[in-house]
């Protein structure tokens, strides 16, 4: 057997991989290391709701150990558990999306959802319109696949709504798609009725398909969330959601993609998606039974859960705007604030800012460059899932920190 002579020092990787981002987790590493030092970190990086204290609602999980115990241990249809598929129709009619289960195929979380679009829809010269700022897979697989995302902006002096005549304007001949993300990760803007309905009017010109990503189509406070999958008319929609947030099922890993779709634009990319679902076997098998009692049980964690979560938005934006350095504008849905810094001379970026801030303070946020460095820089990304307690001590620190 002809032994490896060691002349190289590292096997080299291909630069598709190298287009692989997430600020998300990256920080993390940061701090993990703080970690191993002896420090405690306080973490307001990651969107994870059973993190902290929200927990999986006690009927879905007796669901998914019955669901184990009964033997659903083995592949499902590479499309997903029809029963739940057709409970995901039932749902979207709460939403006037009118789809069928044949509209439906469930996923490995959106996650994997956002992986099959982008590799259905995106290739070399491929460009793709993504809202600045984004939640980051977007941005990088659109990379991974050689295509290029396009922000278009979010306006952040209109409270981060959809700037129109800027996604009119990075239209070109190249664009695959819109990607709509309402409630948005990470500035947390509702897309009102009336942007949506450009956006659907600008598609239906330029011959677009929209993308809509609603994995936090629950978390709205004071606005309700409207698909733009019911505005659509003829205008082809896929949408993606899932139950890691809604139903705090983070770690299960299941999501679906849906087509709204009745001029049959979408056939082939349909087609193709599926082909790319045999390929990968089934999405996890217990879980699509688990979540069957998810979206047809009870509901009541939710509206308990929003009320809290209100009152952490309200407390996190009061402390941040009574902040000289700091303006913040107030999010309408998901879990994040966006708050601006004035940085001065203090600091070069963002990133500095945080990664200073973690190793004074020990305490963690997302850097805004790494949602897209065009709209995010100059930001950060604040997670309000914790409990007051947590977030008064995180902000005295922040407080703190600028004060010096
Ligand atoms: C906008 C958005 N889409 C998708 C995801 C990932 O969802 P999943 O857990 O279903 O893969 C997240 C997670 O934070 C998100 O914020």
């Amino acid at each position: 057997m002809m032994k490896m002579k060691k002349v190289i020092s590292t096997i080299s990787t291909t630069s598709r991989i190298k287009t692989i981002e997430y600020a998300i987790r990256d920080v993390v590493a940061i701090a993990k290391k703080l970690e191993q030092k002896g420090k405690t970190i306080t973490y307001l990086s990651i969107g994870d709701p059973p993190k902290y204290d929200f927990d999986t609602p006690q009927h879905v999980k007796d669901a998914l150990v019955r669901a184990v115990n009964e033997g659903h241990n083995l592949y499902e249809d590479s499309l997903g558990v029809p029963e739940l598929r057709e409970a995901i129709a039932e749902r979207a009619k709460k939403y006037k999306i009118p789809i069928t289960k044949e509209d439906i195929l469930i996923t490995t979380g959106v996650s994997e959802g956002i992986y099959f679009i982008l590799a259905a829809l995106i290739e070399k010269g491929s460009e793709f319109l993504i809202p600045g700022p984004s939640y980051p897979p977007w941005l990088s697989y659109t990379k991974f696949f050689d295509g290029d995302p396009i922000e278009y902006k979010l306006d952040e002096e209109d409270n981060w709504q959809p700037d129109i005549d800027n996604l009119r304007q990075n239209i070109t001949e190249r664009t695959r798609g819109i990607l709509i993300l309402s409630p948005n990760n990470p500035v947390g803007v509702l897309y009102s009725e009336k942007h949506l309905k450009n956006i659907v009017d600008l598609a239906g010109e330029y011959q677009l398909p929209i993308i809509t990503d609603e994995i936090y189509d629950q978390f709205v406070y004071e606005k309700k969330f409207v698909s733009i999958a019911s505005l659509s008319k003829d205008v082809p929609v896929i949408g993606l959601n899932g139950f890691s947030k809604a139903y705090l099922m983070t770690g299960w890993r299941l999501g679906y993609l849906y087509y709204r779709d009745p001029e049959h634009y979408l056939d082939d990319i349909k087609e193709d998606i599926k082909r790319m679902a045999r390929i990968r076997l089934c999405a996890p098998g217990p879980q699509q039974i688990a979540a069957i009692a998810a979206l047809r049980g009870p509901q009541d964690h939710i509206p308990k859960m929003i009320a809290k979560l209100r009152q952490r938005r309200d407390y996190t934006c009061k402390r941040l705007n009574e902040l000289d350095q700091i303006e913040c504008k107030v999010p309408e849905g998901a879990f994040y604030a966006f708050p601006k810094i004035n940085m001065g001379t203090r600091w070069k970026d963002d990133k500095e800012f945080i990664i200073e801030l973690l190793k004074t303070k020990q305490v963690l946020f997302v850097y805004g460059s790494g949602f897209g460095a065009k709209y995010g820089a100059g930001h950060f990304r604040v997670v309000y899932l914790a409990p007051l307690p947590v977030l008064e001590e995180a902000f005295d620190k922040v407080e703190d920190f600028l004060r010096k």
